[in-house]
C-alpha cells in the first residue's frame, strides 16, 4: 500500500487549527495530510473523535533511585505505558548526581533503565554537586550527548544547592546551550517552618502546606528570575502553584527575560483543603509547591490562556507505601515530614486539563494541545515532536472526546498503589495512543513492548539562545565587557 498507517476521517486538533482530514504515515512519520488519501497496510477510522499530537510530558519522575527506604513507584516499562494511556508520547525525566558523584556514571545508569521504555524520552540532568570541575570536565560532553537541560533544586535536603551553585549552573547553562529548570522554594524558610510545626505537634498531612506557604515559592521564583536576568540565562521555573509566583514570571516576561513556566494538574485541580481529607487520606496529596486555593486555580487558568504559563506537565513522582523492603514505608501515622513529596500522573496530565481545561470551556482545544505537547516540545528542543504535520514522527493519540470517566488507579497502568485522583469524573479519553506510527496503548491495554521507545538527543535550538542583554556593561558570565 502506498502509506504504512492511515487514520481516516478524524478531526485532527494542533496547536494552530481543528480540521478533518486523513493522516498517512510511512516509516514512523507523518507523510500526508490530506483528504482521502490512498490505502495504508494498517487503516483506522476516527470517525467522531479527535487526533491530537501525542502529549510531551517534559518533567517526569520515574525510576529515580532515591536514599531512604522509600522507592519511586515506576520503572520506565510502568512509567512509559502510564504515559501512553492517557495519550502522552514522549517523556523527558531526570538523571540525577547524588553529592560527590560523577554525573556521567548516573547518566549512563539512567540510559540502562530507560531502555525499557515503550515511548520516547529525553533526560534532563539533575545537578546536587556542581563543583567548577564538574560544570568543565562532565557536563559538557552530557550535554553534547544530547540531554540538553539542567534541572536545580533549591529545596529538599540532599538536593537542594546554595545560591552560589545556582549561579555556577546557570553560567554553565549559558555557556552550554543548555536550559536550567528550577524547583524554586525558600529552603531554610521552609526548614524553620518544620521544625517549629514538629515542636508545636502541628504534623498532619494538612500542616505540610502550613510548611509552604505560597511567600516560600514566589519569594524563591523572584530570586531565580533576578538571578537569571544578571547572568543573562535563559531558564524554565517548573510548578508554578498559584498566583504570587505567577505574577513574579509574569513580571520578568514583562522585561523580556526568557522565563518560562510550567504549571502542573494538581495545582488545577487539587487545593488544600485536599490534604485535610480524613485519617491518612490527606496525605495522597503530599507534593512540593503544595496544593493552593481555589483563587490560585483561576489565576493559572488565566496565566495559561494569556501565555505567561508555556506548559502543563506532571510532575509525575509516585511513591508506594510499601518500601524497598516490602514494609510500610510510611503509614498512617507518620508526620508530613516523613512523607515523600511527590504524586503520580502521567496518566491523567493530559485526560484531566482536556476535561477541567477544553470540556469545561477554560481553554481551547488550540491551547490544549500547545500547552501539553506543541510547547514542550519547542521548549526542551524535540524538534521532530509535539505536532501534527508532514515530517513529524507519527505520535499521535486518538480521543472520545465525550466518554465520561470515572478515574481508577488500575486504568492508569502506573505501578503506584494509590493515585489522588481515584473516584474523580472526568470526560474525554484516549482511546489509542501511537508511537512512531505503532500502537503503544488500545483500549486501555499496552500493546508495545518494553524497549519500544527510543532516546531523544537533543540539538542545540535558537529559542534558548542568551538574549546578549545584561543590567551593566560587563558579561559576568564570560569576564568581558558587553559587544553592543
Ligand atoms: O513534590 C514533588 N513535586 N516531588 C517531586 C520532586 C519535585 O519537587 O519536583
Ligand atoms: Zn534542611
Ligand atoms: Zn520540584
Ligand atoms: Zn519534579
Amino acid at each position: 500500500a502506498e502509506f504504512d498507517l492511515v487514520i481516516r476521517n478524524g478531526t485532527i486538533g494542533t496547536a494552530s487549527a481543528v480540521f478533518a482530514a486523513d493522516i498517512g504515515v510511512k516509516d514512523g512519520r507523518i507523510v500526508a495530510i490530506g483528504e482521502k488519501l490512498g490505502g495504508g497496510d494498517e487503516e483506522i477510522d476516527a470517525t467522531g473523535r479527535l487526533v491530537l499530537p501525542g502529549g510531551v510530558d517534559s518533567h517526569t519522575h520515574i525510576d529515580e533511585p532515591r536514599p531512604g527506604p522509600t522507592v519511586n513507584a515506576d520503572s520506565f516499562a510502568s512509567g512509559s505505558a502510564s504515559a501512553a494511556a492517557g495519550g502522552t508520547t514522549t517523556v523527558i525525566g531526570f538523571a540525577r548526581q547524588g553529592r560527590g558523584e560523577s554525573l556521567t556514571q548516573r547518566v549512563a545508569e539512567h540510559h540502562e533503565r530507560a531502555r525499557r521504555s515503550r515511548i520516547d524520552y529525553s533526560f534532563h540532568m539533575i545537578l546536587t554537586d556542581p563543583t567548577a570541575k564538574m560544570l568543565a570536565e562532565e557536563v559538557p560532553a552530557l550535554v553534547e550527548a544530547g540531554h540538553r537541560s539542567l534541572k536545580i533544586f533549591l529545596t529538599y535536603d540532599g538536593a537542594r544547592i546554595t545560591d552560589t551553585e545556582a549561579l555556577r549552573v546557570l553560567a554553565a547553562g549559558r555557556k552550554l546551550g543548555a536550559l536550567v529548570c528550577i524547583h524554586a522554594e525558600h529552603h531554610e524558610l521552609i526548614d524553620f517552618y518544620k521544625t517549629a510545626l514538629v515542636e508545636a505537634g502541628l504534623t498532619l498531612p494538612k500542616h505540610h502546606a502550613w510548611s509552604k506557604p505560597m511567600l516560600v515559592e514566589s519569594e524563591c521564583v523572584h530570586r531565580v528570575c533576578k538571578m537569571a536576568e544578571a547572568l543573562d540565562t535563559p531558564i524554565q521555573v517548573f510548578h508554578v502553584s498559584g498566583a504570587e509566583a505567577a505574577e513574579e514570571i509574569e513580571r520578568a516576561q514583562k522585561k523580556g527575560l526568557k522565563v518560562w513556566a510550567e504549571t502542573c494538574p494538581q495545582y488545577l485541580v487539587l487545593t488544600t483543603d485536599d490534604l485535610d481529607r480524613p485519617g491518612f487520606e490527606g496525605a495522597k496529596f503530599i507534593f512540593s509547591p503544595a496544593a493552593r486555593t481555589g483563587a490560585d486555580q483561576d489565576v493559572l487558568w488565566d496565566a495559561i490562556r494569556r501565555g505567561i504559563i508555556f506548559n502543563v506537565s506532571s510532575d509525575h513522582a509516585p511513591t508506594r507505601y510499601e518500601g524497598a523492603d516490602g514494609k510500610l514505608a510510611f503509614g498512617p501515622d507518620a508526620p508530613f515530614t516523613k512523607v515523600p513529596n511527590g504524586i503520580p500522573g502521567l496518566a491523567t496530565r493530559m485526560p484531566i486539563l482536556f476535561s477541567e481545561g477544553v470540556v469545561k470551556g477554560r481553554i481551547d482545544l488550540q491551547t490544549f494541545v500547545a500547552i501539553t505537547a506543541t510547547n514542550p516540545a519547542k521548549l526542551f528542543g524535540l524538534t521532530t515532536k509535539g505536532t501534527i504535520a508532514i515530517g513529524y514522527d507519527a505520535d499521535f493519540a486518538i480521543w472520545d472526546a465525550g466518554k465520561p470517566v470515572t478515574i481508577t488507579n488500575d486504568m492508569l497502568l502506573h505501578d503506584n498503589d494509590h493515585s489522588p485522583y481515584e473516584g474523580m469524573a472526568i470526560t474525554g479519553w484516549p482511546e489509542a495512543t501511537y508511537v512512531r506510527g505503532k500502537p503503544v496503548v488500545v483500549g486501555g491495554k499496552v500493546v508495545a513492548p518494553e524497549g519500544y521507545g527510543a532516546f531523544l538527543p537533543r540539538a542545540p535550538y535558537p529559542l534558548i539562545a542568551p538574549r546578549g542583554v545584561f543590567p551593566t556593561p560587563f558579561n559576568p558570565v564570560d569576564g568581558v565587557l558587553v559587544d553592543r
